[in-house]
């Protein structure tokens, strides 16, 4: 070989390990697939959400879901073969307290083999303890919106630190509490239903409150545990002429519920789907797109915003930063794998600029139950039969293996 082509492929060389490198995530960053109780486990009966379905809320009935609450292995084996070093799942309320201060041993003991298997699978678990469903008892006699449910809330919790609470290394109080709030009390799409700002701002002081309770009773039993909650964060792009008022509704949006007491969230855990955009003329407010793809469920793919998103985590807080949910409805598997890679980009490039990001978990592992639009979306990174109920991993859940074995692009 001339020596001119020996340089040549020499340079490459170290070009492509440069590259390599600047596409590698931090040592012992978390990959994971995530879930919810409701949405997979089926039959939970003693529920809002269910009652939900039954009168006609939601596109579908709930069933048997997925059926997770018996084929909980079969799902941890995916996620163990994917690569997981971490599982993200709830607790259901409804099924651990069946009745007013009447707790369910039998669910309980379910839940720790649920728990103690993901650990037996060599995987880190990351619990949440309340995924939007709340249980009937409550429900009928007290709801978010009043100041009851703090002490409720924290009693449920403090049961599942007695029983539960050494199965688990990650906490998550509550999901997306600002979603099922606007939902449910200002535009009455969610259960309870409501239309009421008095009562939406109630609720949002109640789980303030009881987030705060329960950060506390965690640390005083189990003071090593991480202890946070996982927010849906949009980002908002605006014209000029709007950006001080975009950024203040965003601020409220995004951080507001963090950012009332920042001393009780050890980390940001963040849940990243869509972007908007805001203009004055001609008026919109729309969501953005990159290379005009839109997932099944019209929401636009705009990879860039997670990078944003962890920038502003970054700069408010200082904190760790986990992605708790990324990822689309997507039944035909078109944009699943790119989806994956180019959001992944734009995390490094954050991570790359000081955002201390620990963790990136894929919404989901399986098609389930989406809300109110029933089975319809397909988010899974496994496509599942809900008649068979086998589980069947799409062409992305591999481009996702290859990357967390890689631990990186
Ligand atoms: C929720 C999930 C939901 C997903 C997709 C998130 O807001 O936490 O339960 O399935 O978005 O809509």
């Amino acid at each position: 070989m001339k020596s001119k082509d020996k340089n040549l492929k020499m340079k490459n060389k170290i070009k492509n390990k440069k590259e390599l490198k600047k596409n590698k995530f931090p040592k012992g960053f978390l990959w994971g697939v995530a879930y919810s109780s409701f949405q997979v486990e089926g039959g939970i009966k003693n529920n809002n959400w269910w009652r939900w379905a039954e009168i006609g809320k939601t596109k579908e009935k709930v069933g048997k879901a997925c059926d997770s609450w018996n084929r909980y292995d079969e799902d941890h084996k995916l996620a163990q073969d994917l690569g997981c070093g971490g599982f993200r799942l709830s607790l259901e309320w409804s099924r651990i307290e069946l009745n007013e201060g009447e707790f369910s041993q039998e669910a309980l003991d379910h839940y720790k083999k649920i728990l103690k298997n993901i650990k037996k699978r060599g995987m880190k678990r990351i619990v949440t303890l309340w995924h939007w469903g709340l249980p009937l008892w409550f429900v009928d006699n007290y709801g978010w919106h009043k100041k009851e449910s703090v002490e409720f809330f924290g009693r449920y919790c403090q049961k599942v630190v007695d029983e539960l609470g050494e199965e688990i290394d990650i906490f998550i109080t509550m999901n997306e509490p600002t979603i099922s709030l606007n939902k449910g009390y200002l535009v009455g799409v969610f259960p309870p239903g409501k239309i009421n700002p008095w009562s939406f701002f109630q609720a949002r002081k109640n789980m303030i409150e009881a987030h705060k309770k329960c950060y506390n009773l965690i640390k005083k039993f189990l003071p090593e545990l991480s202890v946070g909650i996982t927010q849906f964060c949009n980002t908002f792009e605006s014209q000029r002429i709007l950006k001080k008022l975009i950024e203040k509704f965003q601020d409220f949006y995004n951080w507001g519920f963090i950012k009332s007491d920042k001393d009780y969230y050890d980390f940001i855990g963040i849940d990243y789907y869509a972007t908007f955009e805001t203009k004055i003329f001609p008026p919109a407010f729309r969501r953005k797109t990159t290379k005009n793809r839109w997932t099944d469920i019209g929401w636009g793919i705009y990879p860039q915003g997670i990078y944003d998103i962890c920038i502003q985590a970054k700069e408010k807080f200082q904190k760790p930063i986990y992605i708790f949910e990324n990822g689309l409805a997507d039944s035909e598997d078109k944009y699943r794998g790119d989806f994956i890679e180019e959001h992944l980009e734009y995390l490094k490039k954050a991570i790359d600029q000081g955002a201390d990001v620990r963790g990136y978990f894929h919404w989901s592992l399986l098609d389930n139950f989406e809300w109110n639009l029933g089975y319809g979306p397909k988010f899974g990174l496994c496509e599942v039969d809900f008649e068979t109920m086998e589980r069947k991993p799409r062409g992305a859940y591999y481009e996702y293996k290859k990357i967390i074995e890689n631990n990186g692009l």
